[in-house]
Formats: structure tokens, C-alpha cells, sequence
């Protein structure tokens, strides 16, 4: 077992929702900053108090909408860190961050703060996209921010949604050649989907607009990995590219099923202690996590031991996202067996045989065919 630990912030403010958007995300006319600031450093301190002896190799400020926090507050939250655990010489310190001008214009100093790494969530890079995703800023602003990133930050990466409605190949290849000439060496690209309880799953339902048939999704996906490996930028995760280096760390550690502190409401954690992995949970509505944390230092939810079969489950779930695969040693650390005695001798050999999955001396992964369906895949390998 390993000593390294990842930290995960979660700011959940935005300035506005966007249709398409699930995560713990929230608009509020106004934020207490200073309250805020005193109850992640508190939630800090109690993971500290639970996970001693660490190093840290990575903290995250995702959301929502860190980079409207107060860079002071991320300056913070870095020190107290360092503090509980000795960094890395290489610590990566991401922060997601909106392409709207007057956010590019504090990007400096989030650098100042200790941030060298930011993730901007560009999109798209059409304006008629850009205002059907509801987003706050145009392609030029957005152009603007990825150019202010790429002189204030060592490395960068941005996200981009495809799969859009009317979208076809031949202009969604110009998008990505377009989004080559700005990238650093990181690109996340994800296919859009349509989340229960947005507004999109409403407007959808009564067919206000309607999405790529599977078809052409899948075409659109193959022709993502195929133009994005040909410049340079594989696929490491399904919907994650890097140069060779520029991987997330971040992301690798959920991914290789490693150890991670979540702090912030909604956050969720990961800790192997004495032989027991917990995850945690801290409570999801901003002002409940804030009275939460302020009457008792911490706004944890749940706390549970993950059962063996959980382990498995969530190291396959997590795991299979990757390029490299599930390890074997990974595989025997995390669940004491070896991976043929953990499934179903004929779910694994069909889904071998089907070209689904390869399972080699390395270890188990999946084929780019497996890749694109790999909920069925896990389905049938869990079943
Ligand atoms: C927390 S946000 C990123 C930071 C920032 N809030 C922003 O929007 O610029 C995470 C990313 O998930 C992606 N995302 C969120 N909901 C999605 C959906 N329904 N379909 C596809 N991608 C989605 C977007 O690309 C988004 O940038
Ligand atoms: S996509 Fe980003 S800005 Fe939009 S609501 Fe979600 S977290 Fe907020």
C-alpha cells in the first residue's frame, strides 16, 4: 500500500445553471467567503486527524464554480494542507475554472495562490453551441481564456461537449481541430448526456430538441479517439486525452481506485485504514454542510466500510475507464484475489472471445469496442 494522498474541494456556487448540468452546483446571491473559507480549513482538519502519515500529491478545487472563489480561500486551504501532510515535489494543483473575462482576469492570482494546473470548461467552440448550452460566455472569450491559462499556468487542459444536437462529423472534426491548435496537453471531451432532474431532461422529454441517434454518437466518439491519438493526445481514460505526461494525476488516483480526502458539501472520499477502505460522504446542500461543519467541524454523511465485493465492483467500475486497465497487482491488493477467480468463468471468457476485454499477463482492460459500451460490459462481468 501507498502513503500518497489526493484532496478534493468541492465549491458548489455557480453564477448561473446550466441545462445539462448534474453536479452539486448551486447559484446564491451572495457567499459568506469568510465563513466558507473557515469551514473547509475546519472539514481540513478533521480529515487530517484521520488519515495521518500521509504525503499529498494532489488537491483538486472542483464544483461548481471554484474560480469563483476568493483565491485567498484556495491560498488557504493549500497551506493548511501542506501543513497536515508533506507535498510531493511534483504536487498538482488543478482548479476547474469558467471562460468568462472577468474569471480569466483572477486566473493570475489563483497562480499566486499556489493553483498550477487549471481545467476550463470551454465546451464548445460555436457560439450557436455555446448559447444552447446555456453558457455564459462566447468562442472568442473563451479562445481568450484558454490563451490567458496557457501564459500564467505550467500545464492546462479544457473540456468540450460533443454529440450536440444537428451535430455532424465534418464539423465536429473542425471543432477538434480547432481545439488542437489551443491545447496544452490535456483535452476532456465528453459526450453529452441528458441528466434526470435538469433542464434538459425536460425540455428533451417533450421534444424541444432531440441528440445524435446512437449511430451517429458512435461515429462521433470513434472519430474523437481516432483524430485526438493522431495529433497526439490518446485517450488514457474514455473521455480524458493527454500527451504522454500530461495525464491528470488527479483523476488517476479515483480511476486506480487510490486514496483521496473530499471536503466541501457533496464531496466524496475514499480512505484505506488498517486493512478497512471507507468512503465518505459529507452532506450535499450548501447551507446544511456550512451549519453542519460550524456546529460540529465536519458535515460528514456517511461513512462506511466498503464490503469486498463493493471493493471489486468499484475497482472494475472505475478501473475499466482506463487505457492501461485494472493491474493484476492492483487487482490482488485491492481484493486478495486473482481476477479469474472473481468473475463468472463464461461472462469473462464471452466477453474475451467478443473482443470486449483483453486479460493478459498485465492485467484486465478494455478494447476500444468494450470502451464504448462498457456499462454493458461491467454489467455482464458483475452479474
Ligand atoms: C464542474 S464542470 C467544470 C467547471 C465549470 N463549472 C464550467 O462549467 O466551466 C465539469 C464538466 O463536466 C462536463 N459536463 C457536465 N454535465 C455534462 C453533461 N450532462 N454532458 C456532458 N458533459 C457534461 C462539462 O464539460 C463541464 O465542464
Ligand atoms: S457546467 Fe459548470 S458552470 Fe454550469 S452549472 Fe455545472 S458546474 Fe456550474
Amino acid at each position: 500500500m501507498t502513503d500518497a494522498l489526493a484532496l478534493y474541494v468541492h465549491w458548489p456556487f455557480c453564477k448561473s445553471k446550466c441545462p445539462y448540468c448534474d453536479f452539486n452546483s448551486h447559484v446564491r446571491a451572495g457567499v459568506d467567503a469568510a465563513r466558507w473559507e473557515r469551514a473547509l480549513i475546519a472539514e481540513l482538519d478533521h480529515y487530517a486527524a484521520a488519515a495521518p502519515g500521509r504525503h499529498l500529491v494532489s488537491v483538486f478545487f472542483g464544483g461548481g464554480t471554484p474560480s469563483l472563489m476568493n483565491p485567498s480561500t484556495a491560498a488557504a486551504v493549500l497551506e493548511r494542507a501542506q501543513r497536515h501532510w508533506p507535498a510531493a515535489s511534483d504536487l498538482e494543483v488543478t482548479l476547474e475554472a469558467n471562460p468568462t473575462s472577468v474569471e480569466a482576469a483572477r486566473l493570475e492570482e489563483f497562480r499566486g495562490a499556489g493553483v498550477n494546473r487549471v481545467s476550463l470548461g470551454v465546451q464548445a467552440l460555436d457560439d450557436q453551441a455555446l448559447r444552447f448550452l446555456g453558457r455564459g460566455h462566447d468562442a472568442a472569450e473563451a479562445r481568450a481564456a484558454v490563451a490567458m491559462a496557457a501564459r500564467i499556468f505550467p500545464r492546462y487542459s479544457f473540456d468540450l461537449i460533443y454529440a450536440r444536437p444537428g451535430q455532424g462529423i465534418a464539423a465536429w472534426e473542425r471543432e477538434l481541430e480547432a481545439a488542437l491548435a489551443l491545447a496544452g496537453d490535456h483535452l476532456s471531451v465528453y459526450q453529452l448526456t441528458i441528466e434526470r432532474g435538469t433542464a434538459f431532461f425536460g425540455a428533451h422529454a417533450r421534444g424541444e430538441f432531440t441528440l445524435p441517434d446512437d449511430d451517429l454518437a458512435g461515429a462521433l466518439y470513434e472519430a474523437t479517439q481516432a483524430r485526438l491519438a493522431a495529433a497526439g493526445f490518446p485517450a488514457y481514460e474514455i473521455s480524458n486525452h493527454a500527451r504522454a505526461g500530461g495525464e491528470c494525476r488527479h483523476n488517476l488516483v479515483y480511476w486506480r481506485s487510490g486514496d483521496w480526502v473530499g471536503i466541501g458539501p457533496g464531496a466524496h472520499g475514499r480512505l484505506t485504514r488498517g486493512g478497512a477502505r471507507l468512503a465518505t460522504r459529507q452532506r450535499r446542500l450548501p447551507e446544511a454542510w456550512l451549519a453542519a461543519v460550524e456546529a460540529g467541524g465536519h458535515a460528514t454523511d456517511e461513512e462506511t466500510a466498503l464490503g469486498a465485493a463493493e471493493r471489486r465492483d468499484e475497482l472494475l467500475l472505475m478501473g475499466l475507464r482506463l487505457g492501461e486497465g485494472v493491474s493484476r497487482a492492483r487487482f490482488r491488493t485491492v481484493t486478495g484475489t486473482e481476477i479469474e477467480a472473481a468473475f463468472d468463468d463464461t461472462a469473462l471468457a464471452d466477453l474475451v472471445a467478443g473482443g470486449f476485454l483483453v486479460l493478459d499477463d498485465a492485467g484486465l482492460r478494455a478494447t476500444a469496442a468494450g470502451l464504448q459500451r462498457l456499462n454493458a460490459v461491467i454489467a455482464r462481468l458483475l452479474a
